[in-house]
């Protein structure tokens, strides 16, 4: 075997082999296939694509790259969550207490946010004192006893996915739906939860930016995770605009407990409800998804959730006071208003511009060695389906650094879409495909 002939057979548009697989994938990891030959098959792959098979062995050799997380020890089934990445999607922060308090162990590796979307693990650290880098005892003892741990994902996680992404970002082949689903799944398999929710978001704010391409997403990846031997959903909705009112990560943190105090917006809370019945579904928990959902609302509307989410904070160090405005999270020292310049229904709030602002504001990385400010970010005043009048309020800037303000302001104003008319709803939850 040489990777000369594995990029002719890629570029040619047959079907690789496990074995063949398996050694692309040994040789991006220990570096004998040199970056111009990967590009290249990854160039090939980019065209002519891979079936649901040899994305499966690519997820799986990549998972097979580096280490491996052991949840053996975990009592229960573990579930996993996964989101393909959105604007304001604070979800985690709200589903997996619901789900841990219903007894779904959850063991939960994160990342940190890049480019317009935020990272969970970014989200935790701005809560004073919250430890994201745990040991393995430690780690697998909160799950025992608390139910839920979110910890940073380990240095040596799969580094063939790294390496392969780095050269996909620089050569324009990230936007390939086998390409995405291996790297996203050889992720989730090596964190080594035994079922996993996935929630694939599909709109302007997101990788996908229609239905059927999120669709043909969601099953790939369904697909590699029950080939893989995992339980697996994934759940489709809606990122045509960012996810409840607050983009940021202090902000983020407080409008999720805000949520579980049973006072946060209706999206976040319909979306959380939905993917933590799913995960008491694949856990166990419940028979039926009906029967899951039932139990996700009593966690929500008995305070169990929200004690969850105290005790996860304390166990990882956090520290927060409920009783302080913002609950003592990291605040900016600017506010601004920004107006409408004219008046009208909004018809949709690009998620990707509101995405950059808070980015441009400091609440999130053009590169991985930026140092982001938890306290800043964007909050929403208005949402699709609201009237506005000409000068009034569309949203908020959070800041603490002058100089990228206009920009910032620019970005949010063009995000909103105002028209003479409310256009009819779009459904959060835009479809649910179950693995077999
Ligand atoms: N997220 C990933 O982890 N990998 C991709 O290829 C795209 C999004």
């Amino acid at each position: 075997m040489n990777y000369y002939d594995l990029i002719l057979k890629k570029r040619d548009g047959l079907k690789m082999s496990r074995d063949e697989i398996e050694y692309v994938v040994k040789g991006i990891s220990d570096g004998s296939m040199p970056d111009y030959q990967v590009a290249a098959w990854a160039m090939a792959v980019y065209f002519r694509g891979m079936d649901s098979e040899e994305t499966t062995w690519l997820a799986v050799a990549m998972a097979n790259s580096g280490e491996q997380m052991d949840l053996s020890a975990v009592k229960g089934i573990t579930v996993d969550k996964h989101s393909t990445g959105g604007v304001g999607d604070k979800t985690t922060l709200v589903a997996i207490p619901i789900a841990a308090a219903a007894g779904v162990p959850v063991a939960k590796m994160s990342g940190r946010g890049l480019g317009h979307t935020g990272g969970t693990i970014d989200k935790f650290e701005s809560i004073p004192g919250f430890q994201v880098e745990r040991s393995y005892a430690e780690f697998i003892r909160q799950v025992n006893r608390v139910k839920a741990a979110v910890i940073s994902q380990s240095g040596n996680l799969v580094p063939a996915d790294k390496r392969l992404y780095a050269l996909r970002d620089l050569t324009a082949t990230v936007d390939s739906i086998p390409l995405i689903a291996s790297s996203i799944m050889s992720k989730k398999l090596a964190s080594g939860a035994a079922a996993i929710v996935l929630d694939v978001k599909v709109g302007q704010g997101a990788f996908m930016k229609d239905l059927p391409s999120a669709r043909a997403l969601a099953e790939l990846m369904v697909a590699i995770g029950t080939g893989a031997g995992r339980k697996m959903v994934a759940v489709l909705t809606d990122m045509e605009q960012p996810l409840g009112n607050m983009v940021g990560n202090a902000l983020e943190v407080r409008e999720a407990m805000d949520t579980l105090r049973g006072q946060g917006p209706r999206d976040l809370k319909e979306l959380s409800l939905h993917l933590a019945a799913e995960m008491i579904l694949l856990g166990e928990k419940a028979g039926t998804f009906e029967a899951a959902m039932s139990q996700a609302v009593d966690m929500l509307s008995s305070g169990a959730a929200a004690d969850k989410l105290r005790q996860m904070v304390a166990w990882q160090g956090g520290s927060w006071d409920e009783e302080k405005p913002a609950y003592g999270l990291p605040e900016a020292d600017c506010k601004q208003e920004v107006y409408a310049s004219e008046s009208g229904f909004v018809q949709g709030i690009d998620a990707f511009a509101i995405g950059r602002a808070a980015m441009y504001l400091g609440a999130g990385r053009e590169s991985l060695s930026d140092v982001i400010d938890h306290a800043v970010g964007v909050e929403l005043l208005k949402k699709r389906g609201d009237r506005v009048d000409k000068g009034e309020p569309l949203a908020i800037m959070h800041y603490n650094r002058s100089e990228r303000m206009n920009t910032a302001r620019e970005l949010i104003t063009q995000a909103f879409q105002l028209g003479s008319s409310a256009l009819p709803p779009i459904p959060l939850i835009l479809d649910v495909i179950r693995g077999a």
